[in-house]
């Protein structure tokens, strides 16, 4: 059995030598790939959005904490935000700019991380990283200042916590925060079909790896470094967070839980964790991307070999199967435009009564037949292949209810006192 050793940092210092935590363009691999830019961060910024739109006094700056802060991701997502309504204000990018912005306290326990994020804001006097163990709490310059509106937490950072950590850690910041004050997180989920070896486990710390960052045919098994994480089940998580908040003497609304990342898990691909990898990542970054055509045959989800497991969650399997239907019903109707010189395929398309399709298929449909209508260069990868990924991720946002079959679970709730 593996020993859990805490804090452990040098994952992350080798990450950050090797340049992963800069300024970097997306591209179809590597930690800021086009999933993660167009799907996972546009996820965390769209149920963000609400409470930095409609907080209550406009004029009144907003003091955020940003928990495992990384070199300042956090940073990045919230001043990135796009409008609901872009059209009321043509000028508006944003929804926070920095300038709304008192302060942006970033707290990590990797040193190498808190330079970088230092020397990627260094312009900014607002922003600030310091080290902070979170197994430990908050630091005490923390709980002695003023309280936040937001407490913040992305890409698992928090998983990296053991439970009786977590449970103290919000405890302390539910009686740190504001009446009204949000905490918005995400932790790993325990049921994503990345790993389905872990669904039935009962042990609470579980092996994780940031191999995926390693080119696939550079990763060998002897390199790779293990750790490990706390894999959430969202019932797990509501009991601890009322615990916490019980023990606070605090009312908490869990506003939601949703699951993130559910087929484009970074482990989807690498199979590490799995009997079958399947790189559904890496195509969907291929259809993000302007340069690329989907290759379709990759595209397919194929949940056959989890069926020794469909036992374990009825909830999750059902989550599951309803997922990879609507999603292989988009990439069947992507296959048949794509062939539709192909007669037998030509006619599922022309016979298909476009009036009982579903609206995305519909829409996709008008836009191949109106492909010539619009001045690309590769109408396959500039249109059709962006569209279809955001067709794929807001079915996986359609679902309002967090089963954990996600590689991310993401919380977020509102402290009321
Ligand atoms: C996957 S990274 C996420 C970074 C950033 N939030 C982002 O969105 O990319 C996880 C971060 O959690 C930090 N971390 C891990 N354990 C921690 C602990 N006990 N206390 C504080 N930070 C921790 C790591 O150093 C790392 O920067």
């Amino acid at each position: 059995m593996n020993k859990w050793k805490p804090n452990r940092t040098e994952f992350y210092e080798s990450a950050v030598s090797m340049g992963f935590y800069g300024r970097e363009d997306s591209g179809l691999t590597g930690k800021k790939d086009n999933v993660r830019k167009f799907w996972e961060d546009v996820f965390m910024k769209l149920v963000t959005r609400p409470f930095i739109e409609n907080r209550p006094y406009d004029d009144k700056k907003l003091r955020i904490l940003d928990l495992g802060s990384g070199s300042g991701e956090g940073f990045e997502l919230l001043t990135h935000i796009p409008p609901s309504n872009p059209s009321k204000g043509i000028t508006k990018d944003f929804v926070l700019k920095n300038s709304d912005i008192e302060l942006y306290r970033g707290i990590d326990i990797s040193p190498a991380m808190i330079s970088q994020g230092k020397a990627n804001y260094s312009d900014y006097g607002n922003v600030s990283f310091e080290y902070g163990n979170l197994e430990d709490g908050l630091p005490r310059e923390v709980t002695k200042d003023k309280p936040y509106d937001l407490y913040f937490s992305t890409y698992g950072s928090l998983s990296h916590l053991h439970p009786d950590s977590m449970e103290r850690l919000m405890e302390q910041i539910f009686k740190h925060s504001n009446n009204g004050s949000v905490v918005l997180f995400d932790t790993h989920g325990k049921y994503s079909p990345a790993w389905p070896k872990y669904w039935g486990e009962e042990k609470i710390l579980l092996p994780y790896t940031m191999a995926y960052l390693v080119p696939g045919e550079k990763r060998q098994q002897e390199d790779i470094e293990w750790f490990d994480l706390c894999y959430w089940d969202p019932e797990d998580l509501k009991k601890l967070l009322n615990k916490a908040a019980q023990q606070a003497g605090v009312n908490i609304n869990i506003l939601y839980m949703l699951d993130r990342s559910i087929f484009i898990s970074r482990h989807m691909d690498t199979g590490l964790l799995s009997t079958k990898p399947m790189q559904l990542r890496y195509q969907v970054s291929r259809l993000l991307d302007h340069g690329y055509r989907g290759e379709v045959a990759h595209l397919k989800v194929d949940l056959e070999h989890l069926d020794a497991y469909k036992g374990i969650n009825p909830k999750v399997w059902n989550r599951l199967t309803d997922y990879s239907h609507k999603w292989n019903k988009i990439i069947y109707l992507l296959e048949a435009l794509m062939n539709s010189e192909d007669k037998k395929v030509k006619d599922f398309i022309e016979n298909t009564n476009i009036e009982l399709m579903g609206d995305d298929l519909k829409f996709i449909t008008w836009l191949y037949r109106n492909a010539d209508r619009f001045p690309v260069v590769d109408f396959w990868a500039s249109l059709i292949g962006p569209q279809v990924a955001v067709i794929l991720r807001n079915i996986e946002m359609s679902y309002s209810e967090g089963v954990g079959c996600g590689h991310g679970l993401i919380c977020a709730l509102e402290v009321i006192k």
